[in-house]
């Protein structure tokens, strides 16, 4: 995939990696469509980036069909797109039980249900060769406590996107699968944070996630996964489970050390 000049849809710019990437995207010389929810930060991200008059914003809602519509709207006028990026997710790290209906309707509502219509109504606008990338998560591969509904989610997001991306074989389009692990972004709680920390877990910077989903992106790669040694128990994760089992049996107690705080609000 070429990016200078290309016309991309990039949603949940204004978050972490969004931001990110429309940084890197944009100093590729693309055009972008950048969505959020708050006009005051989006325009402020558009005149931040390189060829600021090349950029459009749209504040919008993806949960609320008329958000949605409104961005269709925007995208017919641009039409055709060579990308889109579905990045806006959510995340809520609790046990299940401490989770609210509304909660978990959110996770699903936002990283499966808004990625799956919005490919569906861009179908008509994307350009031949034109490309859809999902951000997906390294939970997207491996059931991790604390995180059941979000990796059901993102489980199904993977699901979603090779199913489509074979469908679409040989019509010149593709749908790629992109997964960062922990990256530092307002996504994750400082409770989630200090428990990477006490896991050992690492973390990413939002720009080094970005250079990666732009080198993935340009190489037209189906699916990548960020950082070692999370791209071996991907693998791992899918060949022997009950290897990964074992060793999150042992993280267990720290976990759930977290989860409880987390729902003490601390
Ligand atoms: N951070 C991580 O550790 C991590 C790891 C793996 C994968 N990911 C994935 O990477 C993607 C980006 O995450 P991030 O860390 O950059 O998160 P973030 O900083 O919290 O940003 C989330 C973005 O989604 C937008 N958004 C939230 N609710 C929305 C809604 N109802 N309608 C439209 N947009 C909405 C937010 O817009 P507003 O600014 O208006 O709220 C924001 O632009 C997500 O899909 C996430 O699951 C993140």
């Amino acid at each position: 995939m070429k990016l200078d000049q290309a016309r991309i849809l990039l949603t949940g710019a204004s978050g972490g990696i969004g931001q990110a990437l429309a940084r890197h995207l944009a100093a590729q010389g693309a055009r972008l469509l950048l969505q959020g929810r708050n006009t005051e930060q989006l325009t402020q991200l558009a005149a931040s980036l390189p060829h600021p008059e090349q950029h459009q914003i749209i504040a919008a809602d993806l949960c609320d069909p008329a958000g949605r519509n409104t961005l269709l709207t925007q995208i017919a006028d641009l039409s055709p797109l060579n990308v889109v990026i579905n990045n806006a997710g959510t995340n809520q790290f609790a046990w299940l039980e401490q989770q609210s209906e509304a909660q978990i309707h959110q996770q699903i509502q936002l990283n499966l249900e808004v990625p799956i219509l919005l490919s569906r109504a861009v179908l008509p606008y994307l350009a031949p060769q034109g490309v859809i990338m999902n951000i997906g998560s390294s939970l997207g591969s491996i059931g991790y406590p604390g995180y059941s509904v979000y990796c059901a989610s993102k489980f199904a997001l993977r699901g979603f996107s090779e199913a489509l991306n074979r469908e679409l074989q040989g019509s010149g389009r593709q749908v790629l699968y992109f997964a960062p692990r922990a990256t530092k972004t307002s996504l994750n709680s400082a409770t989630v944070n200090a428990m990477n920390e006490a896991l050992g877990t690492q973390s990413d910077s939002a720009d080094v996630v970005a250079l990666q989903a732009v080198d993935a992106l340009s190489r037209n790669q189906l699916r990548r996964w960020v950082g070692w040694p999370e791209k071996l128990f991907v693998r791992l994760n899918a060949l022997f489970p009950h290897l990964v089992d074992k060793a999150i049996a042992k993280q267990l107690p720290i976990i759930h050390r977290f989860a409880h705080a987390s729902q003490k609000g601390d």
